[in-house]
């Protein structure tokens, strides 16, 4: 397992994030995974006894559950919490009272709070904004979360499935008050979703942000189990239910079988190419997995010992390839001629 620098910080994580979000089964989680006390110790301490040193859960992943059998997790192996690198998340609806939700600075102390007791800890390493909250001000939140940081309950702050305009706009406003700013990026990217590319992962390398990758098997399309033949996978599997994240199938099918050729050639599962490229694309910091069980969970660590070829990340690149949305093909096209000889 390697480790790299989050963005800009000192702070070294894991090529490869666990991921928590099957812990649990409450509510409109129960297709993603229903992982109880048991199950969830072990997949924690085969990640750790890997390598694995970051994790990550939400305040809304079964609606707590999924931090408090995280917490549980930590006391019961006994782990190191200075040796672990724990990240959680708010923004989504965490009860029918009408400031239950949201980036208020109201919501943002109380559900940390809350976070903090569910993990049984004394502060978290990362605490990411969940998503876009369109009534609350963005000075508000970066203030909100900029004092939270000084309170010491939390260490750094990122921030997920923000448009790029509004994770520039907050790093401009943080900045110009000298307040923490965002140091993470967790967003949806994988081989069937690639629009990450356009202009949050240019804005990540840009203003040297962690980028951390979610779903990187779209759910569990991309481990091999779909196919043109086998549009369900069976036992259980989360996609047959619960069609998450959106992408297009079609050429999902067509990634699959390139996958299934390169995945021969390699001595691995197609879920470890899927894997593999998107470790190896540049601008990546760590990898979120999501596995149902222990066999997956091996296998998907196994994927940081798969290093593609050119040729191989060339043939993926290709059938995964979209039509750029505007400006950005205008921006390739009119950007190739700038260095002299560059467009021959
Ligand atoms: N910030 C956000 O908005 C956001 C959103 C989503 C997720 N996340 C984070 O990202 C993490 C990972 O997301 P994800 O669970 O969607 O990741 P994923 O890798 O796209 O999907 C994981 C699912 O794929 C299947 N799978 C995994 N490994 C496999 C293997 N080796 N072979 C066959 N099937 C395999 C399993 O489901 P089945 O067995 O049921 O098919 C597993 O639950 C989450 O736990 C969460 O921490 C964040």
């Amino acid at each position: 397992m390697k480790y790299n620098l989050l963005g800009n910080t000192g702070l070294l994580v894991s090529e490869l994030c666990f991921g928590t979000m099957t812990f649990g089964g409450e509510g409109m989680w129960e297709h993603v995974g229903k992982q109880q006390q048991g199950e969830a110790d072990e997949l924690i301490k085969k990640s750790v006894d890997s390598g694995i040193n970051f994790i990550d859960t939400a305040n809304v992943y079964s609606f707590g559950q999924s931090e408090t059998i995280l917490g549980n997790s930590i006391k019961n192996l006994d782990l190191n919490r200075d040796e672990l690198v724990i990240a959680t998340k708010l923004r989504g609806k965490m009860g029918d009272q009408p400031n239950n939700q949201g980036l208020s600075r109201y919501h943002i102390f109380n559900s940390v709070e809350k976070s903090l007791n569910r993990l049984q800890l004394d502060h978290i390493d990362l605490l990411y904004v969940h998503g876009v909250d369109s009534v609350t001000s963005i000075r508000e939140i970066m203030r909100g979360l900029n004092d939270i940081v000084e309170s010491g309950k939390v260490r750094y702050v990122g921030v997920c499935n923000w448009p790029a305009w509004m994770v520039m706009k907050a790093l401009g406003i943080a900045r110009q008050e000298g307040w923490h700013e965002f140091k993470a990026m967790q967003y949806f990217y994988s081989l069937s979703g690639r629009d990450a590319e356009d202009a949050l992962i240019p804005l990540s390398q840009s203003e040297k942000l962690g980028f951390m990758p979610w779903s990187p098997l779209a759910g569990g399309f991309l481990s091999g189990k779909y196919t043109r033949d086998n549009e369900k996978a069976g036992g259980g599997s989360r996609r047959d239910e619960f069609d998450f994240p959106p992408i297009n199938k079609e050429q999902t099918y067509d990634i699959v079988d390139v996958m299934e050729e390169i995945a021969e050639n390699q001595d691995c599962s197609v879920a470890e190419v899927a894997l593999a490229w998107v470790r190896l694309q540049s601008g990546v910091t760590s990898t979120i997995i999501g596995t149902k069980n222990i066999t997956q969970l091996e296998s998907n660590i196994n994927s940081t010992n798969v290093d593609l070829t050119d040729d191989e990340l060339s043939e993926l690149n290709k059938v995964s390839s979209t039509t750029k949305r505007y400006p950005f093909w205008m921006v390739d096209r009119q950007d190739s001629d700038r260095i002299p000889g560059s467009n021959e």
